[in-house]
């Protein structure tokens, strides 16, 4: 049986609803897609719940228009800086000399079980390595023999408040939250190969209003967080510096912005429209790249930073990949390559088989990625009080992704 499947990602600047239809064998063929722009979010959470609805809702009727199917439940994604991920690890004696299913629930239970405040809710639960008895390193646990199972966990959390804001907002536009995802986990879904997963990559999703960070090693997830900065504070740059209202200062910004002066030309000159009224004048282009390199500058020095901390910064063999709409900055990935020191590619949700040529950019990643965690996720998977086995599948489905 066929199954249909939406994704919403509800960001910063717009909102992009997919809708695919799944085979049974797992196979997704895109049926159509809406778009709206959004006011109703600050920096990645819902402020405004009134707009936020009517941006969905006019996503949601566009998708539904074009694939000419009606959407009643959605996989949405979820940012902000409320976000945490967090490492934990648990043990478990092995029942009957073999680890079964239930040895890993129980382990994975133990490791879930570190505190975690009532006001937060647990997003994500990805395994990143088992060890039974001495031996480390194990991936699929089931079957082998042992008295003892350790278990490395990865858990994702959010501000229950956020959250419920967000699934009010989807209720309310008519489409059921059936699960919600981390936005940059999504994204690493449409936009990251299997073997950058595996020697160790950061994604870093620059959207209007956040920077998402996730890091992968070793085919897992090591680290995730969210800082509350994106295009949105260079577009306020470039009004403030400019002296042009926001509108003029965000369209300059998108058509001739640059993230570094090296990229360039020294008689380059654009027309900027003054406030008031006030005549449009000419000025340097390079006057716009130095009003927005110190910006962005600052956003990935504070990606290096967190990458420092967090200690995943030396395990990045890959280098690291940029998605959001801020990443088509030009010059951006010249400005990463200077501040990270690694090398860097544009990732594009390039994983979701015949995305229409206008939603190959890098601001779709997150969408596309929605889509393929549903088709992932195992019968049972979801957001709320899944059932134990589905539960269970959905842990190992999660880890079955990060490997395959
Ligand atoms: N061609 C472009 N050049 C430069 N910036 C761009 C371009 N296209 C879009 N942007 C900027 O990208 C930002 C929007 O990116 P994106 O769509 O990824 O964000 P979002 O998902 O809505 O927000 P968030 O993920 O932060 O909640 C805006 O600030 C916009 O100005
Ligand atoms: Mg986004």
């Amino acid at each position: 049986m066929k199954k249909i499947l939406a994704g919403l990602d509800v960001g910063t600047s717009k909102v992009c609803a997919l809708v695919a239809e799944c085979s049974t064998e797992g196979d997704l063929a895109l049926l159509g897609y809406g778009l709206a722009p959004c006011a109703g979010l600050r920096k990645g959470v819902v402020v405004n719940i009134e707009a936020t609805v009517e941006a969905i809702r006019a996503a949601l009727r566009e998708a539904e228009k074009t694939a000419a199917v009606r959407i009643g439940a959605v996989i949405v994604g979820i940012a902000g800086a409320h976000i945490r991920g967090l490492n934990s690890h648990g043990i478990v004696a092995v029942r009957g000399g073999e680890v079964g299913a239930r040895d890993v629930e129980r382990v994975i239970d133990a490791a879930r079980a570190v505190a975690i405040p009532l006001d937060r809710e647990v997003l994500h639960v990805l395994p990143q390595q088992f060890a039974v008895d001495d031996q480390e390193g194990v991936r699929d646990p089931i079957g082998m023999a042992g008295v003892r199972l350790e278990a490395r966990i990865h858990i994702v959390t959010a501000a229950q408040s956020y959250s419920q804001n967000l699934a009010k907002c989807c209720e309310r536009a008519g489409a059921s939250p059936t699960e919600m995802v981390f936005e940059p986990l999504a994204a690493a879904n449409a936009a990251l190969f299997a073997e950058e997963r595996e020697l160790g990559v950061a994604l870093v999703d620059i959207g209007g209003g956040t920077t998402g960070v996730i890091v992968f090693h070793g085919g897992t997830v090591m680290h995730a967080v969210v800082l509350p900065v994106g295009g949105s504070h260079v577009s306020a740059d470039v009004a403030t510096g400019l002296r042009t209202p926001l509108a003029e200062a965000e369209q300059l910004k998108i058509a001739y912005g640059a993230s570094t002066v090296r990229v360039v030309g020294q008689d380059e000159s654009v027309r900027v429209a003054g406030v008031g009224g006030r005549e449009p004048r000419p000025i340097a282009r390079r006057l716009l790249a130095e009003i927005i390199g110190p910006r962005m500058e600052e956003i990935l020095t504070l990606v290096r930073r967190e990458l420092e901390r967090s200690g995943a910064f030396q395990n990045l063999v890959s280098g690291v990949v940029l998605v959001g709409g801020t990443s088509l900055l030009e010059g951006t990935q010249e400005l990463a390559e200077q501040v990270f020191n690694l090398p860097i590619r544009r990732g594009l949700p390039a994983n979701l088989a015949g995305m229409p040529e206008d939603l190959m950019k890098p601001m779709y990643a997150t969408a596309a990625g929605l889509v393929l965690h549903g088709a992932h996720a195992a019968p049972g998977a979801g957001f709320g009080k899944p059932g134990r086995l589905g539960r269970l599948r959905t842990l190992m489905g999660e880890w079955v992704r990060e490997f395959f």
